[in-house]
């Protein structure tokens, strides 16, 4: 079982952190897991070239050849974003609009995938970032979880420096549970 986390913060800072979190608390359920940080990896955004439809692949090549191997096969998907404006980063949506044949051929079908989001304020747009990515999930035809009990939504973080969500306990929970709930699901779907 292996859960798959995609951080797309440009940075090291506090996506990264907690998402690392998230990871050891699925490691703890049992799942292999790994980290991708799209953020610092050269992926162009969609051109609507089309081309896709008769090549099967998206055409463009740079690093998202390999993020996307990563996707398709991990059991388990957390991404993670800052809140850029709202919603997720640049990077974190081209990367979404750049798996547009994985969900014509169905390959994140049945997956489970979990959402983190972090803020400089508390209510900065945690929420509508992971309601983002829970958007690209439900049309990929995963199965979406929470953190369960604490923010409900997914892993929901608050700092500004890079290293502020190392002290925020609150946080640092919510990944956790998102973690855990995360690799307990992929276990029951995926054997
Ligand atoms: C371009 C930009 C837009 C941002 N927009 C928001 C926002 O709408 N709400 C918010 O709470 N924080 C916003 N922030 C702050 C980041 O979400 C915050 O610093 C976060 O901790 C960064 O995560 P990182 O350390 O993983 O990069 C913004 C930061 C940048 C650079």
């Amino acid at each position: 079982m292996k859960i798959t986390a995609f951080v797309g913060s440009p940075r090291d800072g506090n996506t990264k952190n907690l998402t690392e979190h998230a990871l050891d608390a699925a490691k703890a359920a049992g799942a292999e897991t790994q980290l991708i940080h799209i953020g610092k990896m050269s992926i162009a955004p969609c051109k609507a070239c089309d081309a896709c439809k008769k090549a099967g692949r998206c055409i463009i090549e740079d690093d998202f050849q390999e993020a996307e191997k990563s996707l398709a096969e991990a059991g388990g998907i957390i991404f993670a974003s800052p809140v850029y404006f709202g919603t997720v980063t640049a990077q974190m949506k081209a990367f979404m609009d750049r798996t547009r044949t994985l969900r014509r051929k169905g390959v994140l079908k049945d997956k489970v995938g979990g959402a983190i989001a972090v803020g400089a304020s508390r209510n900065g747009g945690q929420e509508t970032t992971i309601r983002q990515i829970h958007n690209f999930f439900f049309i990929q035809e995963m199965a979406v979880v929470s953190d369960t009990k604490t923010a409900h939504y997914g892993g929901t973080g608050v700092g500004v420096a890079p290293a502020d969500a190392a002290s925020d306990e609150i946080g640092i929970e919510t990944a956790k549970n998102l973690g855990t709930h995360v690799a307990e699901l992929t276990k029951k779907l995926i054997k």
